[in-house]
């Protein structure tokens, strides 16, 4: 017998002989798994991964995700870019821990961004992968945001994957339209981004959206999602509280721009509307609906005075701050003042529990989300008008209950009518009622009901 025919005959020997020697390796160098409680129990040792490829800071959703689940007893790592201040609560709470990664270095000016992106998203993907399969103890659960999915969503379905965790996606939005906003829906980049988040979505063991339309979407083709999906809508913050009795001249002078301080006296006793809008005054939210709604209004028999307060920094804003100094000198808007505002968070907060009436512009060009200004002006007990052509609208808004929809300027102008004069007063007192009643629901109720269950922190009804 020559050697190459023994070789030849040992050649299945040698390749088991490899596989069991790679896979002792692995055992060796791997990242552990996780053998704590499976998931969908509570218990002893469960820990759950949070992530977000953002600014802690600035993600409300899934800093309450880490809240509550921390609330049920479980212990929570928090992985994400600490660029501001954590919630106060993230800092102290003692079953939660956060990881910051390191935030990818700037492009340099000159590089062009096809050599920038993959040299950036390396630099993720080796963090990423440190962290969640290395640096910290393994999890029941990896909840991940999207978007952002590159590298996240691989990265994140690789790690659950090695370390026996179950993936939890939470949808935000989808990666690829945020890029085709960008550069455009016909760019291969964003070709190749949604057929990568579509074959990834599929790892997910779970699935939140933000609305029910949401949910329905993902059921559908291309993304033809077949794991559970639970919507699991956002919720005003603590900091949004209605007023507890009526407003003050104390509150309104400290809260409205020092112009407004003759218009204090009939604002308190009623004569006087309070109408509060933010806008990031950009063309998705189309100021001149508000405008040319005020204008209609101001010129109908039965117009009252109105106080309208605008907050928000953005492109357009000295575009319309011209328009209102025409359209005043002109004499169009009798008895309207337009006011433009940027005030802290906690004064915002409070003018919207001052105010009469919410207005919001927000067109969803994806039409499954939901604009967080009414859900904080909900929180705040205040009614709303918002435009309401998109498929979600109604998962907040209830028509009578809470608000009114319009469409048009013209059809605002009619809501501003009827709801700021004298027959209308009923019907705000209504809607007002409806407010504060959608924004006492807040987020523990929310998460307990439905994402509590299903992890099993919560026993269901
Ligand atoms: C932390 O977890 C414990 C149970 O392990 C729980 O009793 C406590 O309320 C949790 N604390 C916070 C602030 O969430
Ligand atoms: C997703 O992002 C796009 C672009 O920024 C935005 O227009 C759209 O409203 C967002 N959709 C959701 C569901 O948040």
């Amino acid at each position: 017998m020559s050697w190459s025919s023994i070789l030849a005959g040992s050649t299945p020997l040698l390749i088991a002989f490899s596989f069991i020697l790679a896979w002792l390796v692995y055992r060796r160098i791997g990242p552990t798994e996780y053998d704590g409680p499976p998931a969908g129990t509570a218990g002893e040792g469960v820990r759950i991964h949070v992530l977000v490829l953002g600014d802690i800071g600035r993600s409300p959703r899934m800093t309450y995700h880490a809240l509550s689940i921390a609330k049920h007893g479980a212990k929570v790592n928090l992985v994400g870019y600490l660029e501001t201040t954590p919630h106060p609560d993230l800092i102290n709470n003692p079953n939660i821990s956060i990881t910051a990664l390191p935030t990818p270095p700037p492009k340099p000016p000159l590089l062009p961004f096809l050599f920038f992106a993959p040299y950036k998203v390396l630099f993720q993907a080796y963090h990423l992968f440190h962290h969640l399969a290395y640096a910290l103890p393994p999890a029941q659960w990896l909840l991940v945001q999207n978007p952002p999915s590159i590298p996240t969503l691989a990265i994140a379905s690789l790690v659950s994957r090695l370390r026996n965790s179950e993936l939890l996606i939470d949808w935000h939005n989808y990666s690829w339209t945020i890029l085709a906003s960008t550069r455009g829906r016909h760019h291969p980049l964003v070709y190749l981004s949604a057929l990568y988040e579509r074959r990834l979505a599929h790892h997910g063991a779970l699935h939140l959206t933000v609305t029910r339309a949401m949910a329905r979407q993902l059921r559908q083709p291309p993304y033809s999602i077949t794991q559970q999906l639970l919507p699991v809508h956002d919720r005003p913050a603590a900091l949004f509280q209605p007023l507890a009795g009526p407003r003050t001249a104390a509150q309104l002078t400290a809260l409205l721009p020092a112009s407004c301080a003759a218009l204090v006296p009939s604002l308190l006793d009623g004569t006087t509307h309070l109408l509060v809008s933010s806008t990031s005054w950009t063309p998705d939210e189309d100021f001149s609906l508000l405008l040319d709604a005020l204008v209609a209004y101001a010129a109908s028999p039965g117009a009252t005075p109105v106080l309208a307060v605008i907050t928000g920094k953005g492109p357009q804003k000295e575009y319309y701050l011209g328009r209102v100094a025409e359209l005043t000198k002109a004499g169009r808007l009798p008895g309207v003042r337009v006011e433009m505002a940027f005030l802290p968070f906690a004064d915002y907060a409070a003018l919207l529990a001052c105010a009469d009436l919410g207005v919001c512009l927000h067109k969803s060009s994806s039409g499954v989300d939901l604009p967080m200004k009414v859900v904080d002006m909900f929180g705040a007990g205040l009614p709303v008008a918002a435009y309401s052509g998109y498929e979600s609208f109604g998962e907040l808004v209830k028509e009578g209950e809470n608000g009114r929809g319009f469409e048009t300027a013209g059809e605002l102008a009619g809501i501003l009518e009827r709801l700021l004069g004298d027959a209308g007063k009923g019907e705000l007192e209504v809607l007002r009622k409806g407010a504060v009643r959608e924004g006492s629901r807040r987020w523990d109720e929310e998460w307990d009901a439905s994402v509590g269950i299903v992890l099993g922190f919560v026993k269901g009804k």
